[in-house]
């Protein structure tokens, strides 16, 4: 087996020793202070920042600090960073400009930053001429080095830039403190080769590396026997899973092993790329036990002209007879995708085919962007589309989209649903909500005790972005 993408094990080893110091200072810490220290680890981006920042906080765990929900009672804020669009990174700097008047109150207090926007050089200068108050960032290639990076900056005073990994490598046995008891990411493969014209991932998480299948075999199960009900194995391109270690097995072979785990619970996988959406995947789906009948797949466009420029390597005749192949195996599939709007040379005609192919797949619910810049990526120097029609084109989608979705909800309405229950709902503190095999919210009269249990739920309306129904 190949094993030329695993950080060798005395790397982790290492770290342990890093772990162990701040472990008796902060065990010393705590018999002079009778309480821990805090760290607050502040999370933005996407599910693969999610399942970094609950590694993040795993060590800080075992380094001997409390994990504390908000800033003001932590010793130790990590804001780990995302990059997609401008929006995301304004976000975090403006977060990260905040946290000054904490270090005022609290001169011991460590603020650190990591994440895919340092990993930009340019990105890290920033916090280094604009945040002097910042002790050290490191990018997504270091997170395993989160122990040593802080004993450094501990020990010597001094403020951090991590240098990038020149080798971006999977770090195999970093404790995971999980933000949930029933619903888990898994992080199966870190990177992406792909280099969409539009995207930044490519430039600030490294090449596509695999975990081997062993060690995601052994971590569902202990999810699975823990209780853990939802599992979503996450990557920037989970389906090229393999391809890149030279694994005799593939995304789908990993799919196939998981589904043989016994216990009540639901598998989902994202994001997956059309290009790598093989009819293997579906028929492996389709035969399974536990595997959600959701399929998450990025369009982007419904140009073929727009996919060429995207450097998206398929074309809309492509996606649709992955849809329709998905169809006849698992007619009552749950379609989900992401769109693009205002992509540089998008014109009317260009536009209007992303409508109609709207139309055409009927997605259950898209994740819709205004095409945001990204400095070092192709489309950044091409031809921008004017922010006024980017934003009129947005409201058609949106438009568009809504009236598509609620069409699609109605024939479950009077339909028993199955619905793993969240608890009370947050934006609607009166009901309980909870997300059906699709993925889809649904709101009812719940109990406390509901709350990570599966809820058999009928609903009685739908609109475009939810049910609302009862327990039956
Ligand atoms: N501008 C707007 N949206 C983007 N995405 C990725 N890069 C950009 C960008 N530069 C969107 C894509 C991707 C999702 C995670 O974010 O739709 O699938
Ligand atoms: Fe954001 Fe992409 Fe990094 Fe996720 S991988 S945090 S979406 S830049």
């Amino acid at each position: 087996m190949n094993k030329n993408n695993i950080l060798p094990p005395e790397e982790i080893e290492a770290q342990q020793a890093y772990i162990a110091r701040m472990r008796r200072d902060n065990d010393a810490y705590l018999a002079e202070h009778g309480t821990r220290r805090g760290a607050f680890v502040l999370t933005f981006g996407c599910q693969q920042n999610e399942a970094d920042s609950e590694k993040l906080a795993g060590l800080s765990e075992a380094m001997g600090y409390t994990v504390v929900d908000c800033p003001e009672a932590a010793d130790l804020i990590v804001v780990n960073t995302c990059a997609i669009r401008e929006h995301a990174e304004q976000k975090a700097l403006s977060i990260v400009g905040q946290y000054k008047h904490l270090k005022t109150k609290n001169p011991s207090l460590v603020i650190a930053v990591c994440g895919c926007m340092v990993t930009q050089e340019h990105r890290k200068d920033d916090i280094k001429f604009r945040y002097p108050y910042v002790d050290f960032v490191f990018g997504t290639s270091s997170i395993h080095r989160f122990p040593q990076l802080l004993c450094e900056k501990l020990a010597k005073g001094k403020r951090l830039y991590c240098p990038e990994e020149t080798e971006y490598l999977v770090a195999e046995g970093l404790p995971i403190r999980r933000e949930s008891s029933y619903r888990a990411w898994v992080s199966i493969m870190y990177g992406c080769n792909n280099f969409c014209s539009y995207c930044i991932v490519p430039y600030v998480r490294g090449r596509e590396r695999s975990r081997e299948m062993g060690p995601i075999v052994e971590e569902v199960r202990e999810l699975v026997a823990k209780g853990y009900k939802d599992i979503t194995l996450l990557g920037q391109n989970v389906n090229s899973y393999g391809k890149d270690s030279g694994y005799p097995y593939d995304f789908a072979d990993l799919l196939a092993e998981l589904d043989k785990i016994e216990g009540d619970f639901y598998l989902r996988f994202m994001t997956s790329h059309p290009k790598d959406a093989s009819r293997k995947l579906i028929d492996v789906m389709a035969a399974s036990e536990h595997i959600a009948r959701h399929f998450h797949l990025p369009m982007q466009s419904g140009s073929d002209k727009i996919l060429k420029a995207m450097n998206r390597h398929y074309d809309t005749a492509r996606y649709l007879d992955i849809v329709s192949y998905m169809r006849e195996k698992m007619p009552d599939v749950t379609i989900t995708s992401d769109i693009i709007v205002g992509f540089p040379g998008e014109s009317e005609e260009d536009f209007e085919g992303t409508l109609n192919m709207l139309r055409t797949v009927g997605f259950d619910m898209l994740y819709s962007f205004i095409y945001s810049p990204r400095k070092g990526t192709p489309a950044a120097e091409m031809e921008q589309v004017p922010r006024e029609i980017q934003n009129a084109r947005f409201d058609r989608l949106l438009a568009l989209q809504g009236e598509i979705a609620k069409a699609k909800n109605q024939p479950l309405v009077g339909k028993p649903l199955r619905v793993l229950c969240d608890g009370v709902s947050k934006n609607n503190p009166a009901l309980y909500s909870g997300r059906t095999e699709g993925n889809k919210i649904a709101f009812f009269e719940g109990a406390p005790e509901d709350t990570g249990k599966f809820v058999d739920f009928v609903a009685d309306r739908a609109d475009a972005f939810a049910f609302y129904g009862k327990k039956i």
